[in-house]
């Protein structure tokens, strides 16, 4: 399913364009004739059950693995071809962050600011900036040995940030984080592209996807299954539903008929008080609500309730999910 572009989206600079990416290990086509188009400035999600190919895109598209079949382009420049220019625009989370347990975490991320190549006191004040962000401070003079996993998670997105990199590669950026740190997390990563940069991010959590990506492409057995806006893809599969919470519960069945003739839907009732109908066509909602008024049925509450993005994962990749994946 491939929803609209953005309006010039057509004219827009690409962070990335991959055509027909493949990648085969043995007789695994792990990633199966991927095309990705990533504007520049955008939070990209790569969203898929485990084993779906996500890493192994990641994986080319940074340049360390080689694909077997396509092509892709990050600015324009040929992930196979131009590997020393991709390097230089992109940053990839995943390698530890510790140079040395016995150093603290300041001084840890001072020493990967002068290997790459920030004078003393830039490193200095880059690696106070990049605590602060990911909420290490208190922790920037414990040496690493002594990290819960969760903090060391951080200083790994720290470390890798310490360069802020034109397009920067997340593979699972907040799996093991509790709910505080997780949205920590995703202010940082809005800071980075609210000061330029692009991200791709796997997740396998529907809600962040939501909250994070403007576009979302769900990846199932190495192909892109669905692409788009988060809000698209869950139009696109679910309708909104309509809830009516009623002020008397005796009013139920009456407003329960009322619902389906002026909706001309099925409508159904899952709790004494409870009116909900799918909404085919929102314009009918005013129809319904002059008809309950002249029925003299009295609302406690109206709401409309979106289908979850676990809705259209659930939808477009069956049962997959339930296979697990070898990583
Ligand atoms: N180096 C490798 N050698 C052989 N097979 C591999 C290798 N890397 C990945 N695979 C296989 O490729 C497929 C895709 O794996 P990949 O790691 O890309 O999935 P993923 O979407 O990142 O999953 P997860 O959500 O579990 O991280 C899986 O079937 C996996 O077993
Ligand atoms: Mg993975």
């Amino acid at each position: 399913m491939q929803l609209a572009q953005p309006t010039g989206a057509g004219q827009q600079a690409l962070a990335v364009d991959a055509r027909g990416l493949v990648k085969v290990f043995g007789d695994n086509r792990a990633v199966d004739g991927v095309d990705l188009k990533i504007p520049e400035g955008c939070i990209y999600a790569l969203l898929g059950p485990n084993g779906a190919g996500k890493t192994t895109i990641i994986n080319m598209l940074t340049t360390l693995l080689k694909p077997d079949g396509g092509e892709a382009r990050v600015f324009g420049h040929d992930v196979a071809r131009e590997t020393q220019v991709v390097r230089q625009l992109i940053s990839v989370t995943g390698q530890s962050a510790a140079v040395d347990e016995r150093l603290s975490a300041t001084e840890n991320l001072v020493i990967f600011g002068l290997l790459l190549g920030l004078s003393r006191s830039d490193a200095s004040k880059r690696a106070a900036d990049l605590l602060r962000d990911f909420g290490l401070e208190d922790a920037s003079k414990r040496t690493l040995d002594k990290f819960s996993g969760g903090m060391r998670r951080r200083l790994d997105l720290a470390a890798s940030l310490i360069v802020q990199a034109p397009l920067i590669f997340l593979d699972e950026p907040t799996t093991g984080l509790d709910p505080r740190t997780r949205v920590q997390m995703w202010e940082s990563i809005r800071r980075l592209v609210a000061s330029g940069s692009t991200i791709l991010l796997t997740t396998q959590y529907l809600d962040e996807a939501d909250q994070l990506a403007d576009r979302v492409a769900v990846i199932d057995h190495g192909r892109v299954v669905a692409e788009g806006p988060p809000r698209e893809l869950k139009a696109a599969i679910g309708k909104a539903t309509l809830n009516l919470r009623l002020a008397d519960g005796k009013d139920t069945a009456e407003a329960l008929t009322v619902a389906q003739r002026v909706l001309n839907v099925k409508a159904s009732s899952p709790e004494a008080t409870l009116v909900t109908a799918p909404m085919a066509d929102p314009d009918r909602v005013t129809d319904l609500l002059v008809a309950l008024r002249g029925a003299k049925i009295r609302l406690a509450g109206v709401s409309v309730q979106d289908p979850t993005l676990d809705e259209v994962f659930m939808a477009l990749t069956g049962d997959s999910g339930k296979e697990g994946g070898t990583q």
